[in-house]
């Protein structure tokens, strides 16, 4: 029970996706007030984090979290503008970052225009530019968490089936143009996400039930389920996705 990789990994069965959003909530403060010093997140997208996003941003939570010593960075995003309601970024603005008192230079999106590949290049660059080495290092994180969502065809991140990234071995964010989603992404790669303390999977409802389970038996079809990290993965769930009955 390593927990390095999706099988080996503990699993957090929640009632339903509130309960989800609190623990990782409460966990995401606990560590983030323990750490020493600067803490890097990569936040997720779509739906499942929204739940998240807005607690956060909820008074009682936001008053206690420590938002100066917190760099935000983001798993994977469309490459859309930032008024696009696909954006990711544009999805944590408005939930979030707009209602903190988060400093601005804490927020680290991805580009959004020009070339993707020059894009992800740029994104790498300002990655190396905080970690202050051009190459991981097993005992140095390039994140202190990264948090993560699961697609219902096996994707994670931005990291889609049948795609060249999902063989990438020395970038550390690269563009993903799936066959199977819209718009071209931005993404984390597997050595970027395996360079983290924790890796937490947010995963909730009856749609991810059989891809779930699939991932968590390490089918290898499955993108998600090549994930690893230096740390610690947790995947953190409700009943439904689970498979299990309601109480
Ligand atoms: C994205 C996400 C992606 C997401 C899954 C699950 O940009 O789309 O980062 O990896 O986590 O698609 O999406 P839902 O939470 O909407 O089911």
């Amino acid at each position: 029970m390593n927990g390095h990789d999706v099988m080996s990994a503990q699993e957090v069965v929640l009632e339903n996706a509130d309960a989800v959003a609190r623990h990782v909530a409460a966990f995401l403060l606990e560590k983030a007030c323990e750490a020493r010093r600067t803490f890097r997140i990569a936040l997720s997208g779509g739906s499942t984090p929204k739940k998240l996003y807005t607690l956060m941003a909820a008074p009682s939570y936001a008053s206690l979290f420590p938002w100066k010593k917190v760099q935000f960075f983001f798993g994977d995003d469309r490459f859309v503008p930032a008024d696009s309601p696909d954006s990711n970024r544009g999805m944590a603005q408005d939930i979030l970052f707009s209602k903190v008192k988060v400093p601005a230079a804490n927020i680290h999106p991805m580009p959004d225009r020009g070339d993707p590949d020059e894009a992800a290049r740029a994104y790498e660059a300002e990655l190396k530019k905080v970690y202050g080495a051009d190459r991981l290092m097993p005992n140095k994180p390039l994140f202190d968490m990264v948090l993560l969502g699961l697609g219902e065809n096996g994707h994670t991140a931005s990291l889609f089936p049948r795609q060249p990234v999902l063989e990438e071995k020395t970038r550390w964010v690269a563009p993903c143009v799936p066959d199977d989603a819209p718009h071209t992404r931005l993404t984390l790669t597997y050595p970027a996400i395996a360079s983290s303390r924790y890796v937490l999977f947010l995963v909730t409802g009856t749609s991810k039930t059989e891809v779930l389970e699939r991932v968590r038996a390490g089918d290898p079809a499955e993108p998600a389920s090549r994930i690893r990290s230096d740390g610690q993965i947790e995947w953190i769930v409700d009943r439904q996705a689970a498979g299990q009955p309601q109480e």
